[in-house]
């Protein structure tokens, strides 16, 4: 124990002998606490995203009660606080909208409140990098407790091998093959109470489980938590030994601010790579960097995608699911595996490092965690994409595209709206083969508002049929972390705030190069030029709340798409006590 009870930030609220300090003891104690529940003890927020329409959450009420056990064995106060919930498959249009938003919530509800330290329950996409965004604006000793994947499935069919199937990946394969007749009516219906077989976040390598696993790698989660199911009885453990922990953390004020180096985001990067994890993550990442005042570039994760192969065999990438991640030793085997890539001294949760705490952590199924010569993919995760078309940026996750389309030309097929993708993908006579490149724009942060996940664009209905599962897509969107094709993301600057991508029209030649990592327009610049000079912003319909303020204030995507208000790690300071 390093700081006396007088440094206790809540102190100043209990402690205080005026009227103000009189009437919080009083309020306390009407709640059928006692005045020394809280005079004498550190008082633990948990941040607890549950809600009734958030099914990966729907255990997190639970949950925090094994938090609460843990505060109070380790002699802390538990104040369960909700946030915002963020259920992704349920919020329309986009939960990025409101990731900014509930990182806004933590932080005020941490500032405002008599709080020494946090853990935060969360974990379906949004939910991890916006509760560590706002926590780390908030700067108090923070663990983040994952919710953990959903339990597996099998889907079994007579005649046929049986499939391990998760959330999000095979929704999207079962999808095309029902879209081309491959699937009939009877057995799709059936498939829709299969695949999300418990509460949990998806279960595969997607947006929730890259960002948990991220979130791990910087060292604000206790090691092995990502992995652990929802549904097992060492979550609940592990969710009793946040409690415990972050009562000695506040004792030693392990603030996320000794925890968040440069060395930290390298190493969650790695972990990204290795994990071929989302794309999302090259928007969370830097957001986060940038709320811990730390700089980090999409430079920086492109030369970490062509260092790190993809070691980890799970869905898109692969063709395994979290639960083997866990049997097979979890984020720290895998991290153990790439040892020779990690800043092995950063501080983390525990008190200790993360070299030790993966030591002798090793993979018990090879698998599932590859070794280093026998990786996945080795094409990387993550390649960022330069050229006249994205001269901020674009992403493209490598691991989880073709090889075929790696190096291509091809004529643009453009659509300024998704409601506009959707009838011409679905007219059987359209002008369009495998070559053609597929563009949708006004579908970034400002555009859209909000970078919805319709970058996974769909294949034309024609070509559907005729067998194609993949082709070059391209947008200033982002995709969900669940799904895989040959799809340019992020597109940055975005086509809503006058970028390049405003400019293509149909029948333009676009070509890429992966390796070369380009991304170019064949028009001349004199015609963009006169493209430019014709070019207007697109209508914004919305004009007040919370979506105008949004769109008046949000970063680019290669910015990481926080608010420009909020970037930096000044904290406020802590409101006066009247
Ligand atoms: Fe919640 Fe995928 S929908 S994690
Ligand atoms: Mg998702």
């Amino acid at each position: 124990m390093t700081r006396s009870l007088d440094a206790l930030r809540s102190r100043r609220w209990f402690a205080a002998s005026d009227m103000r300090g009189f009437a919080h003891r009083q309020r306390i104690q009407q709640m059928g606490l006692r005045r020394e529940d809280v005079l004498d003890k550190p008082i633990v927020a948990i941040i607890n995203t549950w809600s009734d329409l958030s099914p990966c959450h729907a255990h997190l009420r639970e949950r925090a009660e094994s938090v609460k056990r843990g505060v109070l064995m380790a002699g802390g106060m538990p104040f369960e606080l909700p946030a915002m919930s963020l259920g992704e498959v349920m919020v329309k249009p986009t939960t990025m909208l409101y990731r900014n938003f509930l990182a806004m919530e933590v932080e005020e509800l941490l500032r405002s409140l008599p709080i020494d330290g946090v853990v935060l329950l969360a974990g379906c996409d949004k939910t991890t990098p916006a509760t560590v965004m706002g926590a780390v604006s908030a700067g108090l000793p923070t663990i983040f407790c994952p919710a953990g994947g959903m339990l597996s499935d099998r889907h079994l069919k007579r005649g046929e091998p049986a499939r391990s199937i998760g959330a999000g990946t095979h929704t999207r394969m079962f999808w095309d093959e029902y879209q081309a007749g491959q699937i009939p009516e009877p057995e799709w219906i059936k498939l829709e109470a299969k695949m999300t077989r418990s509460p949990g976040t998806c279960n595969v390598m997607g947006t929730a489980s890259t960002m948990t696993s991220m979130v791990e790698a910087l060292g604000l989660a206790l090691p092995g938590a990502t992995a652990i199911p929802a549904m097992d009885a060492g979550h609940v453990r592990m969710a009793t030994n946040c409690g415990e922990r972050i009562v000695s953390m506040i004792w030693d004020d392990l603030t996320p601010a000794k925890l968040l180096t440069r060395g930290a985001f390298l190493n969650a990067a790695a972990v990204q790579m290795a994990l071929g994890g989302s794309t999302n993550a090259a928007v969370h990442i830097i957001a986060m960097a940038r709320r811990a005042g730390v700089d980090l570039s999409l430079a920086d994760l492109d030369a970490m995608g062509r260092q790190v192969p993809v070691l980890a065999n799970l869905f898109p990438s692969g063709d395994r699911l979290m639960e083997d991640f866990h049997y097979a030793g979890g984020l720290p085997a895998l991290m153990n595996r790439i040892r020779p890539h990690l800043s092995l001294g950063e501080m983390t949760v525990t008190g200790r490092t993360i070299g030790e705490n993966i030591e002798g952590r090793e993979s018990l199924d090879d698998e599932v965690i590859r070794p280093l010569e026998r990786p996945v993919s080795a094409a990387g995760a993550l390649a960022v994409l330069r050229g006249n078309l994205a001269p901020e940026g674009a992403v493209m996750k490598s691991s989880a595209a073709s090889p075929k389309y790696f190096r291509h030309t091809g004529r643009a097929l453009v659509f300024d709206s998704p409601a506009e993708m959707n009838k011409v993908c679905a007219d059987p006579e359209l002008d369009v083969d495998e070559n053609t490149v597929l563009v949708l724009r006004n579908a970034g942060p400002v555009g859209a508002p909000g970078m919805p996940e319709w970058g996974g664009l769909p294949i034309p209905k024609k070509l559907l049929d005729r067998g194609v599962r993949d082709m070059v897509r391209l947008s200033d969107a982002r995709m969900s972390g669940t799904h895989y094709g040959s799809c340019i993301l992020h597109i940055s600057p975005e086509a809503a705030v006058g970028g390049p991508l405003a400019l293509v029209r149909t029948g333009d030649l676009i070509a890429l190069d992966v390796e070369a990592r380009t991304l170019e327009l064949k028009v001349s610049n004199d015609e963009l030029a006169r493209r430019r000079a014709d070019w207007t912003p697109p209508p914004r319909p919305v004009t007040r709340g919370f979506t105008r303020l949004y769109q008046d204030h949000v970063l680019q995507a290669h910015e990481g798409c926080d608010f420009d208000f909020l970037q930096g790690d000044d904290s406020s300071p802590e409101p006066a006590i009247f």
